[in-house]
């Protein structure tokens, strides 16, 4: 019996003891294809022998001083780097080092809320999410998600937060509606509540530019950001990119919101800043709230013991390194329009795959038992996990879930590979993924 309070307390995992590149080995010598990097974070797979060497080299130096004394070179030159290469309105901004994805949004929401006091608006306390969002797991980022099976039994503790609808076509855009329609009716929500909750008491949106885990890899639609930028402007309200999944070169762009030519206000990245060697995460605050703060307090009101680690900071600066040396975003690119391409030769015509959408190497399926109607499976199918299981017999990793229709029913998919996976990986995936699929439909058709 196990000790470690694990996600599943009456299951038996396998260990794993070995990675090697795109692949992991466990306990039984069995070796997986890890196609989706655990949750988008293994970027550049599970053995590089450069970042590997980055971390061991930092520890012979120094691992750990405390930043309110101290500062260290590595975290110097990452945050030098990643403003550098963020959007426009970051090159005098900074960047503090966290250790995930939902410490960064914590950050985030709190910059947000600093940015605001010190501009003499203290009244701006509000946050806008989205539904069917996930932003992580402590408190503030659970408030803001819009999933609402893992928001349920925490929903007297969280905050409460103006909502509106995701920009998820598949499901919301009307027919006759075009996609830029669609996508200015969606950015509009945004403005009625700004409006609803009076906008000058709004402090921030939240929005993952590109939906992860709860939606399954959803781009916005044209037009969509140009729009949310301006309604933010006008209001005043602070715009938050949560990148922590699709930034970091997951997309073919290191940030995505450089696709849209748009800038926000602050940026969260998590998952493959670190790309798995180190926990690793950013928040990323523009020169806009940089100036601010300097003009006001000049102090960073939120720390945290292990912020701006150097063994960590260290693991991503050599992670980073490798998506330049190696050109791995042009990869990302080329290579995701092939993934993009062999799913939809391979499940276009799928009786049970409604949609297939992605950017970069970041795709998702997301089943139906109706394509016509898009009729969801039964939830008693389990279908998302029962995919999971299957792909991992036939030695693939996939990151399926549930409830991207309303939180509860609704299976998806999502693919996202190592940055340098290779033509027969692809085929490999898609080959299994159809065998897993073959194996588990039968079943959730008829229950
Ligand atoms: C978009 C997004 N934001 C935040 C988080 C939270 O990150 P972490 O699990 O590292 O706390 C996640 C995790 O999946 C995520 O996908």
């Amino acid at each position: 019996m196990s000790a470690v309070l694990h996600r599943n307390l009456k299951k038996t995992l396998p260990t794993a003891v070995e990675g090697s590149a795109g692949y992991i080995v466990d306990d039984s010598g069995r070796k997986y294809l890890d196609a989706c990097g655990g949750a988008a974070v293994s970027t550049l797979g599970h053995s590089n022998g450069r970042v590997i060497a980055a971390i061991k080299d930092q520890l012979d130096k120094i691992s750990y001083a405390h930043t309110g004394t101290f500062t260290n070179e590595p975290s110097e030159r990452l945050a030098a780097e990643l403003v550098a290469r963020a959007p426009r309105g970051f090159g005098d901004g900074r960047a503090m080092f966290l250790g995930s994805g939902s410490e960064a949004m914590e950050a985030a929401l709190k910059l947000a809320r600093q940015y605001h006091v010190e501009n003499g608006q203290p009244e701006r306390s509000r946050i806008i999410a989205r539904d069917m969002a996930y932003h992580g797991n402590t408190l503030a980022a659970l408030s803001v998600g819009g999933h609402r099976q893992r928001r349920e039994p925490y929903t007297p503790l969280l905050l409460d937060v103006g909502r509106v609808p995701a920009c998820y076509e598949y499901r919301l855009r009307k027919d006759g509606e075009s996609q830029e329609e669609f996508g200015l009716r969606s950015a509009n929500a945004l403005e009625a509540e700004i409006l609803r909750l009076g906008a000058d008491t709004v402090a921030a949106f939240v929005v993952e530019p590109v939906s992860g885990a709860t939606l399954g890899t959803v781009p916005p639609v044209p037009g969509y950001f140009s729009r949310i930028r301006e309604i933010c402007d006008r209001y005043g309200v602070l715009l938050i990119a949560d990148e922590v999944m699709c930034g970091s070169g997951r997309t073919g762009t290191f940030f995505y919101l450089e696709q849209e030519g748009i800038s926000p206000d602050i940026i969260t990245i998590a998952k493959g800043l670190g790309a798995g060697f180190q926990p690793i995460a950013a928040t990323l605050a523009s020169e806009k709230v940089v100036n601010v703060m300097l003009a006001g307090s000049g102090t960073l009101w939120n720390g945290h013991t292990y912020m701006s680690h150097a063994v960590a900071c260290a693991g991503a600066l050599a992670v980073l390194r490798e998506l330049d040396e190696r050109d791995l975003l042009a990869n990302v690119t080329r290579q995701g329009a092939k993934l993009g391409a062999k799913l939809r030769e391979r499940f276009g015509q799928h009786a049970n795959v409604g949609d297939i959408r992605g950017v970069g190497l970041f795709w998702s399926i997301e089943l139906v038992a109706d394509r016509d109607t898009k009729a969801p499976f039964s939830t008693s199918a389990g279908l998302a996990g029962r995919i999971k299981s299957s792909a991992q017999e036939l030695g693939l990793l996939l990151y399926p879930a549930a409830g991207c229709v309303d939180g509860e029913q609704g299976d998806h998919v999502l693919i996202a590979p190592t940055f340098d996976v290779s033509d027969s990986e692809l085929d490999f995936i898609v080959d299994r993924l159809d065998a897993a699929l073959r194996s588990c439909l039968p079943q959730a058709l008829a229950a």
